[in-house]
């Protein structure tokens, strides 16, 4: 599967948007607010490199955890399928934790996603192609 984004936790979109525009990389879309998740997130990209912004509405939300200890930092890869039900039962069936079942993400034009936990390797994302 090929890599679609790195998820990055961050307090504040804004102040974390002007530090990758100093990197090269501009604004793929608009701010959407995800209440499901309570986060708003922003994609930017550079080049072929997209990133996610991701930041919590307020203390409820699951970035908090992230954020309270590792501080604003990557915190999941996504990685792009066409058969997205299959790998999620695939890595189920090696062991990964579902996080969040698949659904509809708002941000990503409406693309199902799902969140799985590979002890090994940390967060893993899907998005369907
Ligand atoms: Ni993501």
């Amino acid at each position: 599967m090929r890599i679609h984004h790195i998820g990055y936790a961050v307090r504040e979109i804004g102040p974390a948007a002007a530090v990758f525009e100093s990197l090269g990389f501009a604004k793929a879309r608009e701010i959407v607010r995800d209440e499901v998740r309570a986060v708003e997130i922003l994609f930017m990209r550079n080049g072929e490199s997209l990133i996610e912004l991701v930041a919590p509405q307020h203390d409820g939300s699951p970035v908090v955890g992230h954020l309270r200890k590792s501080g604003p930092s990557p915190y999941h890869i996504c990685y792009e399928t066409d058969i997205l039900e299959t790998r999620v039962a695939a890595m189920r069936a090696e062991g990964c934790i579902l996080v969040e079942a698949i659904r509809e993400a708002p941000a990503i034009g409406g693309r199902r996603v799902a969140f799985l936990y590979n002890a090994k390797i940390g967060l893993v994302e899907l998005v369907e192609a």
